[in-house]
């Protein structure tokens, strides 16, 4: 057993770390608003480049989350494999949890960051634009540990960025920057997901 099994039993915030899998199929039962504002919160709560807290979360529900896996649907039509298939997917996904958060940068890093961090102009837009897409992306795992915590069901969906354009249109943030919907419900099956790599695959000590 290695020391992070050893940590498991003793420790809430480890556990759920371990436990978070992504779950692409959801069942009927509704979230709470409760619940979400609980999962939002904890989002809200994630470390940010500057405290700027680039990040806008965008819920959507009923009849417009199921417009978006529509769309998504459709929109697969134009895209060679695998990626049609990605899509797919997450249409289908999106379309089976009872909520989607879609999750957009607003760029105030962006533009402001050039004056806050005194740095040269030619850096700038590429640095910001990491410095938020890092900030939200903590926020979105937030999101999702918080979830787990409370025994909701998450996938991050990335492939989305491949129609960004038409998808910030959608969610009505055609100036931000899109990273990522998350369905969250109730798990349809769960399942132990994909093995991870060994530490030592991935470490090195210098
Ligand atoms: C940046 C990012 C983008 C992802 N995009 C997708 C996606 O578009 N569709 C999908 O089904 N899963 C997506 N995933 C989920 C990964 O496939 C998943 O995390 C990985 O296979 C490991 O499985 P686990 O989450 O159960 O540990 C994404 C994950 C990340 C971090």
């Amino acid at each position: 057993m290695n020391e992070f099994e050893k940590f498991l039993a003793k420790n809430e915030t480890l556990l759920s770390i371990k436990n978070r899998r992504s779950t692409r199929e959801f069942s009927d039962q509704q979230v709470s608003d409760e619940d979400i504002q609980t999962i939002l919160c904890a989002a809200n709560q994630a470390p940010s480049a500057h405290n700027q807290q680039s990040w806008r979360f965008v819920i959507l529900k009923g009849l417009r989350k199921n417009e978006l896996a529509e769309f998504v649907s459709l929109k697969s039509k134009d895209f060679p494999r695998p990626s049609s298939i990605l899509l797919r997917m997450a249409a289908r996904s999106i379309a089976s949890a009872p909520i989607a958060v879609a999750v957009v940068n607003t760029g105030e890093l962006m533009d402001r960051g050039t004056e806050l961090f005194k740095v040269d102009k030619n850096q700038a837009h590429n640095f910001f634009r990491i410095m938020e897409i890092q900030s939200s992306a903590a926020a979105v795992q937030n999101l999702m540990l918080a979830a787990g915590s409370i025994g909701l069901a998450t996938v991050w969906l990335g492939i989305l960025v491949l129609v960004t354009k038409e998808v910030l249109q959608f969610l009505d943030e055609p100036e931000g920057e899109f990273m990522a919907i998350i369905p969250v419900g109730y798990a349809l099956k769960t399942g132990k997901g994909p093995s991870k790599k060994p530490l030592a695959q991935v470490v090195k000590y210098l």
